[in-house]
């Protein structure tokens, strides 16, 4: 009787240790595939997180004084914004960290993503240049993690975390505002109408181009609000009452020309996948009615 139970002992001992094996195995593969992806961010001031306090620039293009981060972070991170930004929440949906400015100088690791956002900045380099990271310098600045994530975790596993990565843009607003500044007609000439926004979305597109080619696939945008109806615009231009039309019409070219040049990529470039969110809808509409949003 002892010998037959001792073997059977034995199996049962080693199904549980052959079970524990599956189990650990199977659970080392769910969390490859509960991995978060990562979260690369591009801009202006809606998507910085701190970048600009690193760099050498006027307190205009700045948040990390008082009152900005009041109501979230008790402390101004250099958000432009008393709470978080939208990729602050996007990151909490997705169950990652908080994801971080590049320039900051601790920052190492790229694996849940990095922000190269910057306020102030356009996709050309002569938006407010030498005081914001322009779109191609935060494209340099990709290349750079890039280059760091091959050589860290090797060529397959960072293939696949790009591949599977979100790129998240907003940027354009800048390459109106820093010549209205200067000249609040600018945008009555047709050449803004039709030369200077199709090299906005030029440039853009460029950049998404040379992201695409490093493998990323899946890319997010916000289009432009109605820019004419800013408190800011509208002080500059002493109009009374109502919204500067003329430059909210130059957001909706600069939106269909986007949503053109999105659409041209996807059906270009193999497994390029995007999302665009109508923000000049959803942004004009919360400004109409803010208490109807709590506001
Ligand atoms: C928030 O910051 C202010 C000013 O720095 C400080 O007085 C206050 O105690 C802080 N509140 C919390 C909840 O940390
Ligand atoms: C401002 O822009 C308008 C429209 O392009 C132009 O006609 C005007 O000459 C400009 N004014 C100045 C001072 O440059």
């Amino acid at each position: 009787m002892e010998r037959a139970i001792f073997p059977e002992y034995l199996w049962a001992f080693s199904t549980l240790l052959f079970l524990a094996g599956i189990a650990s195995s199977c659970s080392d593969r769910y969390w490859l595939l509960q991995k978060p992806v990562a979260f690369f961010i591009f801009g202006d001031s809606i998507f910085d997180a701190g970048n600009n306090n690193y760099i050498n620039t006027s307190p205009r293009f700045q948040a990390n004084y008082w009152p900005y981060g009041e109501s979230f972070f008790n402390t101004s991170t250099g958000r432009a914004t008393n709470g978080r930004t939208i990729p602050d929440f996007i990151s909490d949906y997705a169950k990652l960290p908080l994801i971080p400015p590049y320039l900051q100088p601790d920052i190492h690791d790229y694996v849940y993503g990095v922000n190269f956002a910057s306020i102030g900045a356009g996709t050309l380099v002569e938006t407010h240049p030498g005081l914001v990271i322009d779109l191609k310098t935060q494209l340099s600045n990709f290349y750079k993690v890039e280059k760091q994530l091959r050589d860290k975790l090797g060529c397959e596993e960072a293939n696949t975390l790009l591949s599977t990565a979100v790129y998240l843009f907003s940027v354009g607003g800048n390459d109106y505002f820093a010549p209205f500044q200067k000249n609040t007609s600018f945008f009555e000439s047709e050449y803004i109408q039709k030369e200077y926004t199709s090299m906005v979305i030029g440039t853009l597109t460029n950049v998404i181009q040379e992201i695409y080619k490093l493998g990323a696939r899946k890319f997010g945008f916000m289009n432009l609000t109605p820019i004419g109806c800013l408190p800011l615009v509208k002080a500059l231009k002493r109009e009374t009452g109502g919204c500067v039309q003329g430059f909210t019409e130059v957001a909706k070219i600069h939106n269909r020309a986007l949503s053109e040049s999105l659409q041209k990529l996807e059906s270009n470039l193999q497994d390029f996948k995007y999302s665009l969110h109508d923000f000049f809808t959803s942004f004009g509409e919360r400004s109409e009615n803010p208490s109807k949003y709590g506001n």
